[in-house]
Protein backbone atom coordinates (compact mmCIF):
# COMPACT_ATOMS: atom_id res chain seq x y z
CA UNK A 1 0.00 0.00 0.00
CA UNK A 2 1.42 3.29 -1.24
CA UNK A 3 1.46 6.30 1.41
CA UNK A 4 1.58 9.97 1.30
CA UNK A 5 3.64 10.19 3.84
CA UNK A 6 6.69 7.73 1.96
CA UNK A 7 6.73 10.50 -1.09
CA UNK A 8 8.86 13.08 0.83
CA UNK A 9 10.99 10.41 2.65
CA UNK A 10 12.28 9.29 -0.42
CA UNK A 11 13.32 13.24 -1.89
CA UNK A 12 12.74 16.43 -0.46
CA UNK A 13 11.46 17.83 -4.18
CA UNK A 14 9.46 16.99 -6.53
CA UNK A 15 10.75 17.51 -10.52
CA UNK A 16 8.57 16.98 -13.10
CA UNK A 17 6.35 18.03 -16.16
CA UNK A 18 2.64 18.47 -16.68
CA UNK A 19 0.23 18.01 -19.87
CA UNK A 20 -3.86 17.85 -19.49
CA UNK A 21 -5.96 15.35 -20.81
CA UNK A 22 -7.66 17.71 -23.63
CA UNK A 23 -4.20 18.60 -24.71
CA UNK A 24 -2.59 15.69 -25.17
CA UNK A 25 -4.77 12.68 -25.00
CA UNK A 26 -6.61 12.50 -28.69
CA UNK A 27 -8.84 9.91 -28.59
CA UNK A 28 -11.48 12.10 -28.78
CA UNK A 29 -14.49 9.86 -29.34
CA UNK A 30 -12.90 6.18 -28.45
CA UNK A 31 -13.89 3.59 -26.18
CA UNK A 32 -16.89 5.13 -25.00
CA UNK A 33 -15.89 9.32 -24.12
CA UNK A 34 -18.81 11.94 -24.58
CA UNK A 35 -17.88 15.11 -26.08
CA UNK A 36 -16.48 17.75 -24.02
CA UNK A 37 -17.59 21.62 -24.47
CA UNK A 38 -13.88 21.63 -26.49
CA UNK A 39 -14.50 19.05 -29.29
CA UNK A 40 -17.92 20.91 -30.12
CA UNK A 41 -16.42 24.66 -29.53
CA UNK A 42 -13.20 23.41 -32.64
CA UNK A 43 -15.19 21.47 -34.55
CA UNK A 44 -18.25 23.42 -34.89
CA UNK A 45 -17.89 26.75 -33.55
CA UNK A 46 -17.08 29.80 -35.85
CA UNK A 47 -15.53 31.40 -32.53
CA UNK A 48 -12.42 28.93 -32.70
CA UNK A 49 -9.85 30.85 -34.37
CA UNK A 50 -6.97 28.28 -34.75
CA UNK A 51 -9.04 26.32 -37.06
CA UNK A 52 -7.30 23.19 -35.60
CA UNK A 53 -8.49 20.74 -32.60
CA UNK A 54 -7.72 18.37 -30.36
CA UNK A 55 -8.73 14.84 -32.01
CA UNK A 56 -5.27 13.22 -32.00
CA UNK A 57 -3.53 15.67 -30.59
CA UNK A 58 -0.43 13.94 -29.23
CA UNK A 59 -2.16 10.77 -29.31
CA UNK A 60 -1.11 10.13 -25.06
CA UNK A 61 -4.16 7.88 -25.17
CA UNK A 62 -1.82 5.33 -27.76
CA UNK A 63 1.26 6.88 -26.35
CA UNK A 64 1.59 7.21 -22.78
CA UNK A 65 3.99 3.98 -22.36
CA UNK A 66 6.16 5.60 -24.23
CA UNK A 67 5.95 9.09 -22.80
CA UNK A 68 5.98 7.90 -19.43
CA UNK A 69 9.26 5.97 -20.22
CA UNK A 70 10.83 9.23 -21.94
CA UNK A 71 10.27 11.20 -18.86
CA UNK A 72 11.88 8.77 -16.78
CA UNK A 73 15.00 8.88 -18.79
CA UNK A 74 15.08 12.37 -18.16
CA UNK A 75 14.94 11.57 -14.01
CA UNK A 76 11.85 13.52 -13.28
CA UNK A 77 10.19 11.67 -10.41
CA UNK A 78 6.17 13.50 -10.67
CA UNK A 79 3.90 13.77 -13.80
CA UNK A 80 0.83 16.65 -13.46
CA UNK A 81 -1.82 15.15 -15.34
CA UNK A 82 -5.51 16.04 -15.85
CA UNK A 83 -8.54 13.23 -16.14
CA UNK A 84 -11.22 14.29 -18.84
CA UNK A 85 -14.41 14.45 -17.54
CA UNK A 86 -16.28 13.45 -20.15
CA UNK A 87 -14.25 10.45 -20.37
CA UNK A 88 -15.09 9.16 -17.31
CA UNK A 89 -18.81 9.96 -17.55
CA UNK A 90 -19.82 10.87 -21.19
CA UNK A 91 -22.74 13.16 -19.81
CA UNK A 92 -21.08 14.74 -17.07
CA UNK A 93 -23.49 12.75 -14.37
CA UNK A 94 -25.39 9.51 -14.27
CA UNK A 95 -23.61 6.42 -16.35
CA UNK A 96 -20.13 6.08 -15.99
CA UNK A 97 -18.13 4.98 -18.50
CA UNK A 98 -15.61 1.99 -17.16
CA UNK A 99 -13.12 2.36 -20.22
CA UNK A 100 -12.34 5.43 -19.25
CA UNK A 101 -11.71 4.32 -15.64
CA UNK A 102 -9.70 1.17 -17.10
CA UNK A 103 -7.37 3.97 -19.63
CA UNK A 104 -6.87 6.02 -16.38
CA UNK A 105 -5.83 2.80 -14.47
CA UNK A 106 -3.28 1.65 -17.02
CA UNK A 107 -1.43 5.07 -16.71
CA UNK A 108 -1.71 5.88 -13.37
CA UNK A 109 -0.60 1.97 -12.34
CA UNK A 110 2.45 2.39 -15.16
CA UNK A 111 3.40 5.25 -13.30
CA UNK A 112 3.87 4.13 -10.15
CA UNK A 113 5.64 0.90 -11.45
CA UNK A 114 8.21 3.04 -12.99
CA UNK A 115 8.33 5.45 -9.46
CA UNK A 116 6.65 7.84 -10.46
CA UNK A 117 4.48 10.25 -8.42
CA UNK A 118 1.47 11.15 -10.15
CA UNK A 119 -0.47 14.32 -9.61
CA UNK A 120 -3.89 15.07 -10.92
CA UNK A 121 -6.33 17.16 -11.40
CA UNK A 122 -9.77 16.76 -12.24
CA UNK A 123 -10.74 19.63 -14.27
CA UNK A 124 -8.71 20.95 -17.09
CA UNK A 125 -10.96 23.29 -18.72
CA UNK A 126 -12.60 20.38 -20.86
CA UNK A 127 -15.99 20.58 -19.43
CA UNK A 128 -18.84 17.55 -20.73
CA UNK A 129 -20.43 19.54 -23.66
CA UNK A 130 -24.36 18.43 -21.97
CA UNK A 131 -23.46 20.44 -18.81
CA UNK A 132 -22.17 23.11 -20.96
CA UNK A 133 -25.50 22.84 -22.82
CA UNK A 134 -27.57 23.33 -19.31
CA UNK A 135 -25.36 26.61 -18.68
CA UNK A 136 -22.02 25.39 -17.83
CA UNK A 137 -20.23 26.65 -15.08
CA UNK A 138 -23.54 29.50 -14.40
CA UNK A 139 -25.76 26.72 -13.76
CA UNK A 140 -25.73 26.08 -9.68
CA UNK A 141 -26.26 22.14 -9.81
CA UNK A 142 -22.15 22.03 -11.84
CA UNK A 143 -20.86 22.46 -8.13
CA UNK A 144 -22.48 18.71 -7.05
CA UNK A 145 -22.02 17.50 -10.76
CA UNK A 146 -18.45 17.66 -10.13
CA UNK A 147 -18.44 16.71 -6.51
CA UNK A 148 -19.71 13.84 -7.68
CA UNK A 149 -17.54 13.57 -10.28
CA UNK A 150 -15.04 13.97 -8.11
CA UNK A 151 -15.78 11.39 -5.25
CA UNK A 152 -16.05 9.09 -8.03
CA UNK A 153 -12.76 9.74 -9.30
CA UNK A 154 -11.17 9.57 -5.32
CA UNK A 155 -12.81 6.23 -4.69
CA UNK A 156 -11.59 4.66 -7.78
CA UNK A 157 -8.08 5.74 -8.08
CA UNK A 158 -7.36 7.10 -4.48
CA UNK A 159 -5.93 3.89 -3.15
CA UNK A 160 -3.04 4.98 -5.57
CA UNK A 161 -2.91 8.87 -6.51
CA UNK A 162 -1.54 10.66 -3.54
CA UNK A 163 -1.31 14.23 -5.19
CA UNK A 164 -4.70 15.94 -5.99
CA UNK A 165 -5.94 18.93 -7.67
CA UNK A 166 -9.40 20.23 -7.99
CA UNK A 167 -9.71 23.08 -10.71
CA UNK A 168 -6.80 23.97 -13.11
CA UNK A 169 -6.81 28.06 -13.08
CA UNK A 170 -10.57 29.00 -12.20
CA UNK A 171 -9.37 32.21 -12.50
CA UNK A 172 -7.70 32.08 -16.12
CA UNK A 173 -10.52 29.67 -17.19
CA UNK A 174 -13.07 32.17 -16.23
CA UNK A 175 -11.46 35.10 -17.96
CA UNK A 176 -10.97 33.32 -20.92
CA UNK A 177 -14.62 31.63 -21.40
CA UNK A 178 -16.11 35.39 -20.23
CA UNK A 179 -13.98 38.17 -20.78
CA UNK A 180 -11.77 37.24 -24.08
CA UNK A 181 -13.93 34.77 -25.28
CA UNK A 182 -11.42 32.77 -27.12
CA UNK A 183 -12.57 29.48 -25.17
CA UNK A 184 -16.01 28.34 -25.09
CA UNK A 185 -18.57 29.60 -24.67
CA UNK A 186 -16.80 32.44 -25.83
CA UNK A 187 -19.01 35.53 -24.07
CA UNK A 188 -16.90 38.72 -24.28
CA UNK A 189 -16.42 41.65 -21.45
CA UNK A 190 -19.47 39.76 -19.12
CA UNK A 191 -18.13 40.57 -15.91
CA UNK A 192 -21.03 39.23 -14.27
CA UNK A 193 -20.54 35.90 -15.21
CA UNK A 194 -16.25 36.26 -15.17
CA UNK A 195 -17.16 36.45 -11.24
CA UNK A 196 -19.89 33.93 -10.79
CA UNK A 197 -17.86 31.84 -12.92
CA UNK A 198 -14.91 31.72 -10.07
CA UNK A 199 -17.41 31.59 -7.21
CA UNK A 200 -19.17 28.74 -8.52
CA UNK A 201 -15.69 27.01 -9.27
CA UNK A 202 -14.28 27.57 -5.94
CA UNK A 203 -17.73 26.57 -4.33
CA UNK A 204 -17.54 23.43 -6.52
CA UNK A 205 -13.94 22.92 -5.53
CA UNK A 206 -14.38 23.20 -1.97
CA UNK A 207 -17.43 20.62 -2.03
CA UNK A 208 -14.77 18.33 -4.04
CA UNK A 209 -11.91 18.80 -0.84
CA UNK A 210 -15.43 18.04 1.45
CA UNK A 211 -15.74 15.01 -0.39
CA UNK A 212 -12.23 14.06 -0.16
CA UNK A 213 -12.60 14.14 3.36
CA UNK A 214 -15.00 12.61 3.58
CA UNK A 215 -13.50 9.20 2.51
CA UNK A 216 -10.54 9.91 4.38
CA UNK A 217 -8.19 9.66 1.05
CA UNK A 218 -4.04 9.25 2.11
CA UNK A 219 -3.07 11.92 0.21
CA UNK A 220 -3.25 16.07 -0.68
CA UNK A 221 -5.60 18.20 -2.38
CA UNK A 222 -4.64 21.49 -4.13
CA UNK A 223 -6.19 23.65 -6.56
CA UNK A 224 -4.27 25.43 -9.17
CA UNK A 225 -3.75 29.16 -9.96
CA UNK A 226 -2.50 31.31 -12.56
CA UNK A 227 -0.25 33.27 -10.62
CA UNK A 228 -1.22 37.03 -11.18
CA UNK A 229 1.08 38.97 -8.84
CA UNK A 230 -0.07 42.21 -8.85
CA UNK A 231 2.91 44.99 -9.31
CA UNK A 232 2.26 49.20 -9.85
CA UNK A 233 3.66 51.12 -12.66
CA UNK A 234 5.64 53.57 -11.37
CA UNK A 235 3.42 56.56 -12.00
CA UNK A 236 0.29 55.15 -10.47
CA UNK A 237 -1.38 57.52 -8.95
CA UNK A 238 -4.22 55.60 -6.61
CA UNK A 239 -1.89 53.02 -5.77
CA UNK A 240 -3.75 51.16 -2.69
CA UNK A 241 -7.40 51.71 -4.95
CA UNK A 242 -5.70 50.33 -8.09
CA UNK A 243 -3.96 47.05 -6.37
CA UNK A 244 -7.12 46.48 -3.93
CA UNK A 245 -9.37 46.09 -7.35
CA UNK A 246 -6.74 44.17 -9.14
CA UNK A 247 -5.99 41.61 -6.31
CA UNK A 248 -9.48 41.08 -6.39
CA UNK A 249 -9.86 40.66 -9.98
CA UNK A 250 -6.79 38.40 -10.43
CA UNK A 251 -6.30 36.50 -7.34
CA UNK A 252 -8.10 36.91 -4.45
CA UNK A 253 -11.38 35.21 -5.28
CA UNK A 254 -9.17 31.80 -5.87
CA UNK A 255 -6.94 32.46 -2.71
CA UNK A 256 -9.25 33.78 -0.17
CA UNK A 257 -11.13 30.60 -0.22
CA UNK A 258 -8.28 28.21 -1.26
CA UNK A 259 -5.73 28.79 1.48
CA UNK A 260 -7.80 30.86 3.91
CA UNK A 261 -11.33 29.42 3.36
CA UNK A 262 -13.14 32.18 3.46
CA UNK A 263 -14.16 34.92 1.44
CA UNK A 264 -12.12 38.02 0.21
CA UNK A 265 -13.36 41.07 2.36
CA UNK A 266 -12.97 43.48 -0.15
CA UNK A 267 -15.36 41.13 -2.45
CA UNK A 268 -18.48 43.49 -1.94
CA UNK A 269 -17.43 46.50 -1.93
CA UNK A 270 -15.56 45.70 -5.73
CA UNK A 271 -18.37 43.64 -6.83
CA UNK A 272 -20.36 47.17 -6.55
CA UNK A 273 -17.50 48.67 -8.60
CA UNK A 274 -18.41 46.38 -11.41
CA UNK A 275 -21.89 46.61 -11.40
CA UNK A 276 -21.95 42.65 -10.48
CA UNK A 277 -24.42 41.37 -8.03
CA UNK A 278 -23.24 37.57 -7.09
CA UNK A 279 -25.87 34.85 -7.06
CA UNK A 280 -24.87 33.02 -3.44
CA UNK A 281 -26.98 30.61 -1.47
CA UNK A 282 -27.04 30.64 2.72
CA UNK A 283 -24.95 27.98 3.32
CA UNK A 284 -22.47 28.93 1.18
CA UNK A 285 -20.06 30.04 3.63
CA UNK A 286 -19.69 27.43 5.46
CA UNK A 287 -18.92 25.03 2.49
CA UNK A 288 -16.26 27.65 1.09
CA UNK A 289 -14.55 26.79 5.18
CA UNK A 290 -14.79 23.22 4.67
CA UNK A 291 -13.31 23.69 1.59
CA UNK A 292 -9.78 25.04 2.10
CA UNK A 293 -7.37 22.92 0.40
CA UNK A 294 -4.03 21.45 1.60
CA UNK A 295 -1.57 23.15 -1.07
CA UNK A 296 -1.50 25.25 -3.49
CA UNK A 297 -0.66 24.62 -7.11
CA UNK A 298 0.63 27.96 -8.79
CA UNK A 299 1.08 27.84 -12.51
CA UNK A 300 3.93 30.80 -13.13
CA UNK A 301 4.30 32.48 -16.54
CA UNK A 302 3.59 36.31 -15.70
CA UNK A 303 2.48 38.76 -13.59
CA UNK A 304 0.13 41.52 -13.69
CA UNK A 305 1.64 44.78 -14.34
CA UNK A 306 -1.22 47.82 -13.48
CA UNK A 307 -1.92 51.18 -13.27
CA UNK A 308 -4.97 53.55 -12.80
CA UNK A 309 -7.46 53.75 -15.71
CA UNK A 310 -6.63 56.85 -18.03
CA UNK A 311 -8.82 56.80 -20.77
CA UNK A 312 -10.87 55.22 -23.37
CA UNK A 313 -13.77 52.28 -22.65
CA UNK A 314 -13.07 48.63 -21.08
CA UNK A 315 -11.61 46.25 -23.36
CA UNK A 316 -9.52 43.07 -23.53
CA UNK A 317 -6.02 42.53 -25.37
CA UNK A 318 -5.42 39.07 -26.47
CA UNK A 319 -3.04 37.45 -28.89
CA UNK A 320 -4.34 34.35 -30.34
CA UNK A 321 -2.12 34.97 -33.56
CA UNK A 322 1.54 34.90 -32.34
CA UNK A 323 3.61 36.83 -34.95
CA UNK A 324 0.62 37.99 -36.95
CA UNK A 325 -1.12 40.12 -34.68
CA UNK A 326 0.76 42.95 -32.72
CA UNK A 327 -1.60 42.71 -29.56
CA UNK A 328 0.05 42.87 -26.38
CA UNK A 329 -2.17 40.75 -23.55
CA UNK A 330 -3.91 43.11 -21.40
CA UNK A 331 -7.12 44.89 -19.95
CA UNK A 332 -8.83 48.03 -19.57
CA UNK A 333 -11.66 48.40 -17.33
CA UNK A 334 -13.38 51.95 -17.40
CA UNK A 335 -12.60 54.10 -14.64
CA UNK A 336 -11.08 51.44 -12.07
CA UNK A 337 -7.45 50.15 -13.71
CA UNK A 338 -5.91 48.95 -16.86
CA UNK A 339 -2.86 47.01 -17.66
CA UNK A 340 0.52 48.77 -17.74
CA UNK A 341 3.41 47.88 -20.16
CA UNK A 342 6.92 48.14 -19.53
CA UNK A 343 9.05 48.90 -22.34
CA UNK A 344 12.18 47.47 -20.92
CA UNK A 345 10.88 43.63 -20.83
CA UNK A 346 11.33 41.22 -23.84
CA UNK A 347 7.86 40.34 -24.58
CA UNK A 348 7.24 36.56 -26.52
CA UNK A 349 5.46 36.42 -29.95
CA UNK A 350 2.18 36.37 -28.47
CA UNK A 351 3.19 39.45 -26.77
CA UNK A 352 3.75 38.42 -23.01
CA UNK A 353 6.64 39.30 -20.73
CA UNK A 354 9.29 37.37 -20.16
CA UNK A 355 10.08 38.41 -16.60
CA UNK A 356 11.68 34.65 -14.23
CA UNK A 357 11.57 37.40 -11.69
CA UNK A 358 7.98 37.03 -11.09
CA UNK A 359 8.73 33.69 -9.55
CA UNK A 360 10.40 35.01 -6.92
CA UNK A 361 8.28 37.69 -5.69
CA UNK A 362 5.07 36.15 -6.11
CA UNK A 363 6.29 32.61 -4.11
CA UNK A 364 6.97 35.50 -1.28
CA UNK A 365 4.23 37.38 -1.66
CA UNK A 366 1.68 34.32 -1.16
CA UNK A 367 3.87 33.00 1.44
CA UNK A 368 3.86 36.02 3.70
CA UNK A 369 -0.19 37.10 2.84
CA UNK A 370 -1.96 33.68 2.96
CA UNK A 371 0.11 31.55 6.01
CA UNK A 372 2.71 30.00 5.25
CA UNK A 373 1.08 27.71 2.57
CA UNK A 374 2.28 24.31 0.63
CA UNK A 375 3.30 25.66 -2.70
CA UNK A 376 3.38 23.20 -5.87
CA UNK A 377 4.73 25.20 -9.65
CA UNK A 378 2.51 23.01 -10.97
CA UNK A 379 3.40 24.84 -14.34
CA UNK A 380 5.77 26.82 -15.57
CA UNK A 381 7.22 27.16 -19.22
CA UNK A 382 7.88 28.98 -22.72
CA UNK A 383 6.04 28.46 -25.50
CA UNK A 384 8.07 28.94 -28.69
CA UNK A 385 7.43 28.86 -32.58
CA UNK A 386 9.81 25.64 -33.22
CA UNK A 387 12.26 24.75 -36.45
CA UNK A 388 13.74 21.05 -35.81
CA UNK A 389 17.06 20.47 -37.94
CA UNK A 390 17.00 17.86 -40.29
CA UNK A 391 17.01 15.22 -37.61
CA UNK A 392 14.40 16.90 -35.83
CA UNK A 393 16.30 18.29 -32.90
CA UNK A 394 15.49 21.39 -31.56
CA UNK A 395 17.65 23.42 -30.13
CA UNK A 396 15.59 25.40 -27.86
CA UNK A 397 18.28 27.43 -26.22
CA UNK A 398 15.65 30.29 -25.33
CA UNK A 399 13.55 27.75 -23.18
CA UNK A 400 16.47 26.59 -21.25
CA UNK A 401 18.16 30.36 -20.62
CA UNK A 402 14.88 31.32 -19.40
CA UNK A 403 13.64 28.18 -17.53
CA UNK A 404 16.95 28.59 -15.84
CA UNK A 405 16.17 31.48 -14.08
CA UNK A 406 12.96 30.77 -13.34
CA UNK A 407 14.52 27.77 -11.21
CA UNK A 408 16.88 29.88 -9.45
CA UNK A 409 14.15 32.25 -8.24
CA UNK A 410 12.03 29.54 -7.17
CA UNK A 411 15.41 28.19 -5.47
CA UNK A 412 16.02 30.98 -3.61
CA UNK A 413 12.41 31.69 -2.43
CA UNK A 414 12.80 28.25 -1.31
CA UNK A 415 15.96 28.61 0.47
CA UNK A 416 14.73 31.53 2.37
CA UNK A 417 11.91 29.29 3.90
CA UNK A 418 9.20 29.37 1.02
CA UNK A 419 7.35 25.99 1.44
CA UNK A 420 7.43 25.01 -2.08
CA UNK A 421 8.26 21.46 -2.92
CA UNK A 422 7.49 20.56 -6.17
CA UNK A 423 7.79 21.86 -9.95
CA UNK A 424 6.36 20.63 -13.27
CA UNK A 425 7.18 21.89 -16.18
CA UNK A 426 5.21 22.87 -19.17
CA UNK A 427 4.51 20.85 -21.12
CA UNK A 428 6.05 17.20 -20.85
CA UNK A 429 5.88 16.82 -24.70
CA UNK A 430 4.67 19.14 -27.35
CA UNK A 431 0.95 19.13 -27.24
CA UNK A 432 -2.22 21.74 -28.25
CA UNK A 433 -2.35 24.96 -27.08
CA UNK A 434 -5.58 26.71 -26.32
CA UNK A 435 -4.12 30.27 -27.82
CA UNK A 436 -2.29 29.17 -30.70
CA UNK A 437 -3.16 25.50 -32.21
CA UNK A 438 -0.14 23.44 -32.86
CA UNK A 439 1.96 26.42 -33.78
CA UNK A 440 3.03 27.24 -30.85
CA UNK A 441 5.78 24.55 -28.65
CA UNK A 442 6.41 24.00 -24.58
CA UNK A 443 7.36 20.35 -24.99
CA UNK A 444 10.90 19.26 -23.75
CA UNK A 445 10.17 16.49 -26.48
CA UNK A 446 9.61 17.38 -29.99
CA UNK A 447 6.39 16.05 -31.31
CA UNK A 448 6.46 15.85 -34.88
CA UNK A 449 2.63 16.36 -35.83
CA UNK A 450 3.17 15.65 -39.85
CA UNK A 451 5.17 12.53 -39.66
CA UNK A 452 3.84 9.93 -36.86
CA UNK A 453 3.30 11.79 -33.73
CA UNK A 454 7.25 10.86 -33.70
CA UNK A 455 9.03 11.76 -30.17
CA UNK A 456 12.09 13.29 -30.31
CA UNK A 457 14.04 14.60 -27.30
CA UNK A 458 14.41 18.69 -27.42
CA UNK A 459 18.15 19.75 -26.09
CA UNK A 460 15.88 21.43 -22.89
CA UNK A 461 15.30 17.80 -21.80
CA UNK A 462 18.23 16.75 -20.97
CA UNK A 463 19.38 20.22 -19.96
CA UNK A 464 16.19 19.81 -17.02
CA UNK A 465 17.35 16.21 -16.62
CA UNK A 466 21.11 17.71 -15.50
CA UNK A 467 19.55 20.10 -13.53
CA UNK A 468 17.37 17.85 -11.76
CA UNK A 469 20.43 15.68 -11.17
CA UNK A 470 22.87 18.23 -10.17
CA UNK A 471 20.29 19.70 -7.44
CA UNK A 472 19.93 16.08 -6.33
CA UNK A 473 24.01 15.65 -5.17
CA UNK A 474 23.44 19.14 -3.48
C1 LIG B 1 -2.04 27.50 -18.69
C2 LIG B 1 -2.90 26.28 -18.90
O1 LIG B 1 -2.86 28.59 -18.55
O2 LIG B 1 -1.15 27.86 -19.69
C3 LIG B 1 -2.37 25.30 -19.93
O3 LIG B 1 -3.16 25.61 -17.70
C4 LIG B 1 -1.85 26.08 -21.11
O4 LIG B 1 -3.38 24.41 -20.26
C5 LIG B 1 -0.68 26.94 -20.66
O5 LIG B 1 -1.54 25.32 -22.23
C6 LIG B 1 -0.06 27.72 -21.79
O6 LIG B 1 -1.03 28.50 -22.41
P1 LIG B 1 -1.18 28.65 -23.97
O7 LIG B 1 -2.47 29.30 -24.12
O8 LIG B 1 -0.02 29.47 -24.37
O9 LIG B 1 -1.15 27.27 -24.54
Amino acid sequence: MRHYNDIFKKTDFLWGSATAAYQCEGAWNEDGKGLSEWDWFNHTSKKNINNTDGDIAADFYHHYKQDIDQLVIGHQNTYRMSISWSRIMPDGIGKINTKGLHFYDKVIDYYISKGVEPNISLFHYDLPLTLSEQGGWLNLKLSDYFANYARICFKHFGDRVKLWATINEPHYYSYCTNIVGNYPPSRHLDFQSYFQYQYNLMLASAKAVSEFRKLHIDGKIGVVHDNGNIELANNTKEKSKVREIADLFYNRMILCPALLGELPKEMESVMKLFNVDLYREKNDQEIIKSGKVDFLGLNLYNRQLVTDWHKGETNVFHNNKGEKSATREGIRIKHLFETAYDKNIKRNPWGREENPRVMYTALKEIDKRYQHPMIMITENGVGEYETPDKNGFVEDDERIRITNKFLKYMLKAKSEGVNVRGYYHWSTMDLYSWINGYEKRYGLVRVDFDNNLKRIPKKSFSWYRNFIETYEKE
